[in-house]
This record gives C-alpha cells, sequence and structure tokens, in this order.
C-alpha cells in the first residue's frame, strides 16, 4: 500500500521509447507507477531500474489492446492504493502496420491501427477515469502526434486515429473538467526511440544536415516527452486542458520550412544536394 501522498500513475507502454522516458520519470518524482507494456522483458529491466534508483514500479505484462490486459492494468492499479489512480498516461500507439499508400492499403490493417493508436484509449480511460472522479481529481495525458495536425503521406489511416486521440483529449476535457480531471496531450515528432530510431530516420542521409530540417536542430529524446508529460500531469499545470502540445523541437511551426544549406534564410522549397 502506498502512502496518501504518493501518487499512483498508470503508463501503457511504459518500458521503452517515449513511454520509457515518462515511467522513469514519473517514478523519479515520487510516483508509484503502474507500468504496462507487451514487452515482458523490457518491462522488467524498467522496473529493476526504477527501484534501483529508490523508486517504485508494478508491471502489468500484456497487449493493451487485449480488454482482458486493460482488466488487469485496472485492478493492480487500484489495489495499489485504496482505489486511488491520480494520472493516466495512453501511451501506446504505432504507425506500423504500415503500407505504401492508402490505395495499397487493406482494412485489416485500418483495424489495427485502430486498435493500437485509439480504441485502448477509449478502454483504459473508460477503465479508470471512474477512480478519478470518486476522488474530484486527476489527470489523463495521451499522447498522440504531429500528424493529428500535419498530412504525413503513406500513413494517411495512422494520422486520422491520432487525431482522434486529440478530439478525445478536447471533448473529454470539456466533461470532466468540473468533475477535477484534466485531459491533455502531447503531439511527438522525430523522437530517438526503437519505433523511430534517429538511425532509421537518417538513413542514408547525412547528419550534418539535422539541424537545417529541425529548428530546434537535433531530434528528439523520450526524456523531452516526459518532462511535458509530467508537467502537465502536475498541479502546475493545474488549469491547462483539452489541449495537445507539440513536442517538436519545432516542426510543427515550420511545417516544410527549412533552412538553406548554404546558410543563408530559410525555403519551403527542399534545397538540391
Ligand atoms: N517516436 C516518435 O517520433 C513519435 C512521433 C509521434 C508520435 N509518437 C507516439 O508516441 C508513442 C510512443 O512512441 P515510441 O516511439 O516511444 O514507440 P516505441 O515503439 O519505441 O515504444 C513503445 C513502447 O510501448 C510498448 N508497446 C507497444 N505496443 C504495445 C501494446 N500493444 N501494448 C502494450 N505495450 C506496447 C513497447 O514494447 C514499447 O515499450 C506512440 O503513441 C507513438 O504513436 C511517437
Amino acid at each position: 500500500m502506498v502512502s496518501t501522498e504518493q501518487r499512483v500513475s498508470v503508463v501503457s507502454g511504459g518500458a521503452l521509447g517515449i513511454g520509457g522516458g515518462i515511467s522513469r520519470r514519473l517514478a523519479a518524482a515520487g510516483d508509484l507507477v503502474v507500468l504496462n507494456d507487451i514487452d515482458d522483458e523490457a518491462a522488467d529491466a524498467a522496473r529493476s531500474e526504477i527501484e534501483g534508483q529508490g523508486g517504485r514500479c508494478i508491471v502489468v505484462p500484456g497487449d493493451i489492446t487485449d480488454p482482458t490486459v486493460v482488466d488487469r492494468v485496472r485492478e493492480t492499479a487500484l489495489d495499489a492504493a485504496d482505489g486511488r489512480v491520480d494520472v493516466l498516461v495512453n501511451n501506446v500507439g504505432d504507425f506500423r502496420p504500415a503500407s505504401k499508400t492508402f490505395l495499397h492499403s487493406k482494412p485489416e490493417q485500418w483495424q489495427r491501427l485502430y486498435e493500437l493508436n485509439l480504441e485502448h484509449v477509449f478502454h483504459l480511460t473508460y477503465a479508470l477515469l471512474p477512480s478519478m472522479v470518486d476522488r474530484g481529481r486527476g489527470a489523463i495525458v495521451n499522447v498522440s502526434t504531429v500528424e493529428a495536425y500535419r498530412g504525413i503521406p503513406g500513413h494517411a489511416v495512422y494520422s486520422a486515429y491520432n487525431a482522434g486521440v486529440s478530439a478525445f483529449t478536447k471533448s473529454l476535457a470539456i466533461e470532466v473538467g468540473r468533475l477535477g480531471v484534466r485531459v491533455n496531450a502531447i503531439a511527438p515528432d522525430l523522437m530517438d526511440t526503437p519505433q523511430t530510431s534517429a538511425a532509421a530516420m537518417l538513413r542514408g542521409r547525412d547528419a550534418d544536415l539535422v539541424p537545417l530540417w529541425v529548428p530546434m536542430g537535433r531530434f528528439g529524446k523520450a526524456e523531452d516527452c516526459a518532462a511535458v508529460v509530467e508537467f502537465l500531469a502536475s498541479d502546475d499545470a493545474a488549469f491547462v486542458t483539452g489541449q495537445t502540445l507539440p513536442v517538436d523541437g519545432g516542426t510543427l511551426a515550420a511545417s516544410g520550412w527549412y533552412a538553406r544549406t548554404n546558410g543563408k534564410g530559410w525555403t519551403n522549397m527542399p534545397d538540391q544536394p
């Protein structure tokens, strides 16, 4: 059982990548982290690391798109602290299964993309929101993507479901604001994670050009997202709700503008090599 002051924070996909950064950051801030992940080994490693730093973590292994896993996450989180859940981070999402274009895609792919990017957000939120509403307190942070706002050729269905995550964030925030629950999201871009490693993003490209492509001049790190999630989950963000905050090094603001290779200004027409 946790002390009354210790927050209970649930993170889906909390072992690696952005979710891994979030669970480690929230644990370092003193939260008991209920960490769900499909990768048992990575989840156990994350728990050991958190415990090694003096933090607390309970792992609930399994695929969050499986309703029985959602049930286990709910039961584990509610058992941990007398039915209390303070923070929910719906982090799991994936652009795969991918296809070359929408015309090449198959309805089975759309279904899996729905399960991975949007449906589990509904299920886990539905499972944990009542305990927040009962206490009149809670914060939900969803992980969307810049592609909820900016087009991404080849991933139209993925982007549509993530636009759904951001729309759900807005609408739910209005419903539950007076009940003491805030709902926000982050929209990452260009994070160096297992799903979108810098090495894969750079394959065949010149790493020296990254500062021309990204206003902040580098790829993102899971910690960049984790810091913003910690803020959105905290009382410092007590008057912030319904927002999707880009954590993208400025790419959404730039929206197709790049620095020129000759160092003279910017262009929205990609430079010649
Ligand atoms: N990486 C980026 O640049 C980027 C950009 C935009 C949005 N996002 C979003 O950020 C979130 C995290 O992305 P990431 O790059 O850290 O991903 P990742 O694939 O690197 O890590 C995902 C984590 O979730 C776990 N996981 C995957 N599927 C799961 C499932 N079905 N059930 C439970 N656990 C599962 C993995 O084991 C891993 O620990 C996703 O929602 C993604 O769409 C990422």
